[in-house]
């Protein structure tokens, strides 16, 4: 029997998440998050103002890991090596994703008697990223299949057309923001064309990802209710697109694909709805900030943009470099299922593990001088920015695939972007990025 699609309903678009929080710190400077160990790489003003850099070479240089006792998010390990991250990744049975002990961010579970205690209702959304074998592995395979080699190429087409009008219809001669324009325009358009989402309505998906990416506003209760408010705002409007589209013929957007695949009938909608913003939030804001980071790192190194410019071989590296110097998610979270051993320090059932693949990318024991953006580098491919073992980033390609294309574009039309502005890091221990990047456009 055919089921009527319902109105799509109408979903906000405000406020934005960094405007909310600056607000309510503004009313409510006491909410301000208070860290008295230094190690305490939680808190987000070290990646607002980028100083983060000395506070991890420090910790490395004293170990792999180092626990510490207490932080807004409750204790945790915090994981700084590459070898340690890469050893504790290929272990998942003994160090978990699942949402069930706290899922793959810093962020605390509430327990039932918080919960209780505040009158809150538990809100999950499953999503396979925070989910454990066996049940990750088919959930992933349904999704994966939109993301083979053969699947790339054929959106190499449209990615190029796309990048070329929008480099083409930028402004010269003028100051502009690169975030705004470029970063967020380009991945949520990908997305939207990968979703077959309403194109005139892609702008939300950037405002979702941004709302539930945000795990500094999630630790002020009363905006991390308006987020769950949105996001469920945001469920309600998938639910719709479902609909509308499990009435149609299963075109070949990642949507349709799952909707009509023998595996997706396994999914329950909750599920389907965690999935859905697991590919939002995953694909836009480390894609984005990513295309923010290869501007800013080039204007920070201009022998590395000179190198550029007159060799575009070296583009496909200069991609892997670029993604390791920026490394556009700054952690995964893990949990112990057992007591245990790990590089000499005794790690107990529950232990929650932060794997700051920040920290890790600028691991001296793996890669030379790195602290310096070098887009020569032989081994820049080590990054640990897409994870490792069986969580390892499933969108890698498509985000690679559009870092290559903006660079050989930006390459044909010979330009050159300088800073020429404000720069606005975001404030958050999770997302690693640019809220603001004010540049202009040259020629080479
Ligand atoms: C530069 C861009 C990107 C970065 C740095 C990035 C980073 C990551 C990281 C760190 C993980 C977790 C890996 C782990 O736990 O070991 C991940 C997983 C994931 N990413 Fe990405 N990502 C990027 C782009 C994308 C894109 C474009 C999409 C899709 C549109 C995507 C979808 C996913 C999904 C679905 C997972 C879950 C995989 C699993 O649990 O098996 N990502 N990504």
């Amino acid at each position: 029997m055919a089921t009527i699609a319902p109105e799509r309903p109408q979903a906000r678009t405000s406020p934005k998440a960094h405007e909310a929080l600056r607000e309510h710190l503004e009313h409510h400077p006491d909410d301000r998050l208070v860290h008295p160990n230094k190690w305490d790489v939680s808190r987000s003003d070290i990646y607002y103002e980028d100083r983060w850099q000395p506070i991890f070479k420090e910790m490395r240089e004293a170990g792999p890991l180092h626990y510490i006792p207490e932080s807004p998010f409750g204790p945790y390990w915090a994981v700084v090596q590459h070898k340690a991250i890469q050893h504790i990744e290929a272990l998942p049975e003994l160090f978990s994703s699942s949402w069930e002990y706290g899922g793959i961010t810093i962020l605390e579970r509430p327990t039932d008697a918080q919960l209780a205690e505040t009158g809150r209702e538990r809100n999950e959304l499953p999503m396979f990223i925070a989910m454990d074998r066996p049940k990750h592995t088919g959930q992933r395979r349904t999704v994966a299949s939109k993301f083979t080699p053969g699947e790339i190429t054929k959106m190499e087409a449209e990615v190029r057309q796309r990048t070329s009008e929008l480099l083409d219809s930028l402004p010269r001669g003028e100051v502009f923001d690169w975030v705004d324009k470029v970063s967020i325009e380009l991945t949520t358009g990908m997305l939207a064309i990968l979703f077959g989402f309403p194109w005139e309505d892609r702008r939300l998906l950037t405002f979702w990802s941004d709302w539930s990416g945000d795990t500094e506003l999630a630790t002020v209760r009363e905006l991390d209710e308006m987020r769950w408010e949105i996001l469920h705002e945001m469920a309600a409007y998938f639910q719709s697109l479902w609909m509308e589209k499990a009435q149609g013929e299963g075109g070949d957007d990642l949507i349709s694909m799952m909707i009509h695949s023998e595996a997706m009938s396994q999914m329950s909608p909750q599920e389907f709805m965690g999935n859905l913003v697991l590919l939002i939030v995953g694909g836009n804001d480390t894609t984005r900030n990513t295309m923010s980071g290869i501007i800013h790192s080039f204007d920070k190194f201009p022998d590395q943009r000179k190198l550029f410019e007159e060799n575009p071989d070296l583009i496909p590296n200069a991609v892997q470099e670029c993604i390791r110097y920026q490394t556009p998610l700054a952690h995964m979270r893990r949990t112990a299922t057992q007591d245990t051993e790990v590089f000499g320090q005794q790690v107990k059932k529950g232990d929650k593990l932060i794997l700051w693949y920040l920290s890790a990318n600028r691991d001296e024991e793996v890669f030379d001088n790195p602290d310096k953006l070098d887009i020569t580098r032989e081994n820049a491919r080590r990054h640990i920015s897409f994870g490792y073992g069986i969580h390892r980033c499933v969108g890698a390609r498509l985000a690679e695939l559009q870092l290559r294309i903006l660079l050989e574009e930006m390459h044909k039309r010979r330009m050159r972007v300088h800073v020429a502005g404000d720069v606005e890091r975001v404030r958050a221990n999770f997302v690693h990025g640019f809220r603001k990047l004010e540049v202009e456009i040259t020629s080479f």
